[in-house]
Order: structure tokens, then C-alpha cells, then sequence
């Protein structure tokens, strides 16, 4: 009986602590618990894009995509939230040209009109700790912290037509500057040659950071890849 007791009590205690971890989580603050920075290869963009970009040679060099607050419970992170949507003349002239060459719309043109999507749809989660200038100031920085085009080059990860690398090869190549794990993203390779091993492009490289968006954490999702298919970089 008073074994009994104990367990019981024991189970009323576990749950009543789990309970308030939920509550812990999910009053932290906000609806994030940390952001994914996330930077594209832009001729991985624009393959089999319908917009201008697939008219011309893409840059070549990785430029940022967004900033995006996210959580770990929920995959779909939080978007559109309530807060100031995007007012362009809070870009600061030095800002504004920054931004220009580390956050530029590859796809369209209107880099404009590509930080007030991303503003709109991401920033605004996390409108508490990072305001609007904070958010594209944050990103620049974060941008400019580490070259993924130069590390990558420096390990011998360059564009190729054919090189095929492993996932593991390219998060090892730029785990060994950052010390934290990134996330890759693919797509899928729309020119797959026949009869060959199925590859995927590396279209984008993620960077996780605290809550704060100060310190850099190590990636913990992997779903941006296929497992076991090799990566073409071109
Ligand atoms: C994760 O995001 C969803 C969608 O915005 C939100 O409802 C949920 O509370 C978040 N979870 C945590 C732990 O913040
Ligand atoms: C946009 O920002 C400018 C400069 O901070 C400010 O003067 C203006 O009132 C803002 N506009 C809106 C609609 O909030
Ligand atoms: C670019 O986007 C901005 C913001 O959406 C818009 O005000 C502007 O007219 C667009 N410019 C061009 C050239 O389309
Ligand atoms: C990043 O590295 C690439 C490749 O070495 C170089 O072409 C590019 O200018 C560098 N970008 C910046 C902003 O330093
Ligand atoms: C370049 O490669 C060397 C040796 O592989 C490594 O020690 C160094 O940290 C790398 N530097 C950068 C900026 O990637
Ligand atoms: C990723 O790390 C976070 C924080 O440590 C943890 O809560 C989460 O469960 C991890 N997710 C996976 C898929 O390992």
C-alpha cells in the first residue's frame, strides 16, 4: 500500500513538473524559441524559376533568404505575426546599401519588396526582441560573420557541373570554421540524368541562433536534404 502511495505520488509530481515545463515553453516570451538564418545559392534559386532571374547568370556567391524565428515542437514555424509591418524609410541610407549586396531579391529584382515579405512573414515573430532595424542589421551581420562561398572554396567545395559531395561532407567543411552544426536545404535536380545515381542540388545553408539571435547554436533539423543522395553544388 505504501508502495502504492508512493508511485502515485511520484506520478502526480512527474506530472505536474511536465505540466510545468509546457507552461514554461510556452509562455517563454513569445511563440519562438530560437531563429534559422538562412542564405541561398542563388543559381540553385533560380533553377527552373519562372522569374527573371532564370534569364541572366545568377550571382555567385550565397546571399541571405531570411532571418526566421522558429520552434522545435512545431516544424511550421510561427508566421504573419501581429506586429508593424515593414516601413522601407526605417532603412537607413548605410543600411539600405548593405543590405543591397547581402540580401538581395535574386529572384525578382525588388530587393525592396523581397525584405518586406520576409519582414512581414518572419520578422514579426520576434518583433519583441529584434525590431524592425535590428532584424536587417542582425542578418547583415550574421551574413557577413562567415563567408559559406569562401569556406566552402577553401575546403575544395567549389561549383561543379559534376562533383557530387555528401551531406556530411559539406557541414564538415563548415562546421570546422563556424564549431556549430549547419542545416543544408536541397532541391531536387530537375536536369537528372538517366540511369544515373539520383543526385539533389544544395540550394540554401542554415545557420541556428538563440533566442537572442546573438549567439550561434547548432542545427538540430534535417529535413532540408534527402538522406543518402548525393549533393550537386553547381
Ligand atoms: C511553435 O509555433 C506555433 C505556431 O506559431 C505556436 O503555436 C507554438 O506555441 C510554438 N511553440 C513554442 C514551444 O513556442
Ligand atoms: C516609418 O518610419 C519613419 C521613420 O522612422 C516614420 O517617420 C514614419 O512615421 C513611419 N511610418 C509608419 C507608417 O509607421
Ligand atoms: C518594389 O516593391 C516595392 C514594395 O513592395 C514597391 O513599392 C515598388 O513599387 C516595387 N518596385 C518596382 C520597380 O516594381
Ligand atoms: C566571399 O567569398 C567569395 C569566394 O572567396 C568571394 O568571391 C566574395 O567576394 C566573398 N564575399 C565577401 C562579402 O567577402
Ligand atoms: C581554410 O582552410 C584551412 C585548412 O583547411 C583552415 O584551417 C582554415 O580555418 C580555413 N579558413 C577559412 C576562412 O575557411
Ligand atoms: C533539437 O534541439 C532542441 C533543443 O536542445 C530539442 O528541444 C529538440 O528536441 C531537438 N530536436 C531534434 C529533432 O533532435
Amino acid at each position: 500500500m505504501a508502495m502504492l502511495k508512493s508511485s502515485l505520488a511520484f506520478l502526480v509530481l512527474a506530472f505536474a513538473f511536465a505540466f510545468f515545463l509546457c507552461f514554461i515553453i510556452s509562455t517563454g516570451d513569445g511563440s519562438y524559441v530560437y531563429f534559422q538564418f538562412v542564405q541561398q545559392w542563388p543559381p540553385a534559386t533560380c533553377i527552373r524559376s519562372t522569374k527573371p532571374c532564370s534569364k541572366h547568370r545568377p550571382l555567385q556567391i550565397f546571399t541571405i533568404h531570411g532571418l526566421w524565428p522558429s520552434n522545435y515542437s512545431n516544424p511550421k514555424m510561427p508566421s504573419n505575426c501581429v506586429g508593424s509591418q515593414f516601413n522601407e524609410s526605417k532603412l537607413y541610407p548605410q543600411l539600405r546599401s548593405r543590405l543591397k549586396r547581402s540580401w538581395p531579391d535574386v529572384e525578382s529584382g525588388n530587393d525592396t519588396k523581397f525584405w518586406e515579405g520576409e519582414w512581414n512573414k518572419h520578422g514579426t515573430c520576434s518583433e519583441q526582441i529584434l525590431d524592425q532595424i535590428q532584424y536587417f542589421e542582425r542578418s547583415h551581420e550574421m551574413w557577413n560573420s562567415f563567408n559559406i562561398t569562401h569556406i566552402l572554396k577553401n575546403a575544395s567545395i567549389v561549383p561543379s557541373a559534376t562533383q557530387t559531395w555528401k551531406y556530411s561532407d559539406i557541414v564538415s567543411a563548415i562546421k570546422a570554421v563556424t564549431k556549430r552544426t549547419p542545416a543544408l536545404r536541397c532541391k531536387s535536380n530537375p536536369t537528372q540524368p538517366k540511369g544515373q545515381a539520383k543526385t539533389q542540388l544544395l540550394h540554401e545553408v542554415v545557420f541556428c541562433y538563440g533566442y537572442r539571435a546573438l549567439k550561434q547554436i547548432d542545427c538540430n533539423q534535417t529535413a532540408g536534404c534527402w538522406n543518402q543522395v548525393d549533393i550537386l553544388y553547381q
